[in-house]
């Protein structure tokens, strides 16, 4: 959104993302989305997880057709387009130099301004892209592969995080556990496929104890490995047979975690309003259970088409809207960032 009253009907806006194993671009006009295109890797598939090298050399086979294609379903040409957004951290150094080199190469070349986006920030943004008038401040619960947190949003450029993962973040206990139960990378659609047959109450998983707001899900997942190791040595098919009862009841205690956090800091803050965002928000149980805290308490309670939720390029451009309208650039001199130094958000 535009924090200024400058003339905005010539904004078009080149987003782009390579923080970890997504390539994504996308066109934005005058706030609205032209173009989303995401290349997924499956190159990770083997070996369970994110190999850091084999996606920065995918991003960098995929990003200029990613882009072309953005640019060719929005029917937009690179020379109108009138500044881009790029992700500069947190995430993958070796991905988010592709993404971010070639934003600068770009802005560069074609005379235009780049500005560089924080991606939890983004996920954040992602929210506002289907419904520019949230009800603020809200809070937000960001749940995906690399992060988990709780944020206080006053404004798209004002923004706190609040409470945190301290360890692994929500799916990737999805994933680990997942992977615990022999089921393919990445586990968590797997588990939440698996869990609609299968008793929530079958098996309790404990709550992680954290201060104030934090979350921890290293536990849950050590607490199924030796779970399972002893049932197991009981019955060798027990995986097998309780599979179902097994999923639903690790999903239920990795759901009710972060409910009994969201519920807590929404009874600290009182905000107007919430919002999910994040790859693991596709998860049933956990949408709807969200939805119900916002009902029960007469929120509004916004979850992003999916498409918005993992990782994308058009929260980017969402982000840098408003940065760019507003004259907010980034530098030559900048450059991307592994780590989120930071708990608040003021650009
Ligand atoms: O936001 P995202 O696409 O990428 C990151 O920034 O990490 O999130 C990916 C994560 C993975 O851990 C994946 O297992 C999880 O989201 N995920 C799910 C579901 N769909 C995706 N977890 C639980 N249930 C789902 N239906
Ligand atoms: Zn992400």
């Amino acid at each position: 959104m535009p924090t200024n009253t400058q003339d905005i009907s010539h904004s078009i806006i080149l987003g782009i993302e390579s923080s970890c194993d997504d390539t994504a671009a996308a066109v934005m006009q005058n706030g609205k989305i032209l173009a989303n295109i995401t290349a997924g890797q499956k190159i990770h598939e083997q070996y369970g997880g994110v190999v850091p090298e084999l996606a920065s050399r995918a991003h960098q086979s995929n990003i200029i057709p990613v882009i072309s294609e953005a640019l060719k379903q929005a029917e937009i040409t690179i020379d109108e387009v009138t500044g881009i957004a790029v992700t500069q951290g947190p995430g993958l150094m070796g991905s988010l130099q592709v993404g971010f080199q070639l934003a600068k190469g770009l802005s560069i070349a074609k005379n235009i301004p780049y500005v560089g986006i924080n991606h939890l920030q983004a996920h954040i943004a992602a929210l506002f892209i289907e419904n520019p008038l949230i009800e603020l401040p809200m809070l937000a619960l960001l749940v995906s592969g690399g992060h988990t947190q709780l944020v206080w949003v006053e404004s798209l450029s004002q923004m706190e995080i609040i409470g945190t993962t301290i360890d692994d973040a929500a799916g990737e206990a999805f994933d680990k556990g997942a992977k615990i139960l022999g089921l393919p990378y990445p586990g968590g659609p797997h588990v939440d496929r698996l869990a609609q047959q299968g008793n929530p109450q079958a098996f309790e998983f404990p709550d992680s104890q954290t201060e104030g707001l934090d979350f921890s899900f290293s536990g849950i997942k050590t607490s199924l490995l030796y779970f399972l190791r002893k049932r197991s040595a009981e019955d060798v098919n027990f995986i097998e047979t309780e599979m179902a009862n097994i999923c639903a009841s690790y999903q239920f205690q990795i759901v009710e975690s972060l409910m009994k956090r969201l519920k807590k800091a929404i009874k600290l803050r009182q905000p107007k309003s919430i919002g999910m965002a994040g790859g693991v928000s596709a998860n049933g149980e956990l949408r709807m259970k969200f939805l119900a805290v916002g009902n029960n308490r007469k929120l509004p309670a916004y979850i992003p088409e999916f498409q918005y939720c993992t990782d994308n390029a058009a929260m980017i451009a969402m982000a840098g809207y408003h940065l760019l309208e507003a004259g907010n650039f980034s530098s030559l001199a900048e450059t991307p960032f592994a780590k989120n130094h930071s708990s608040t958000f003021s650009k």
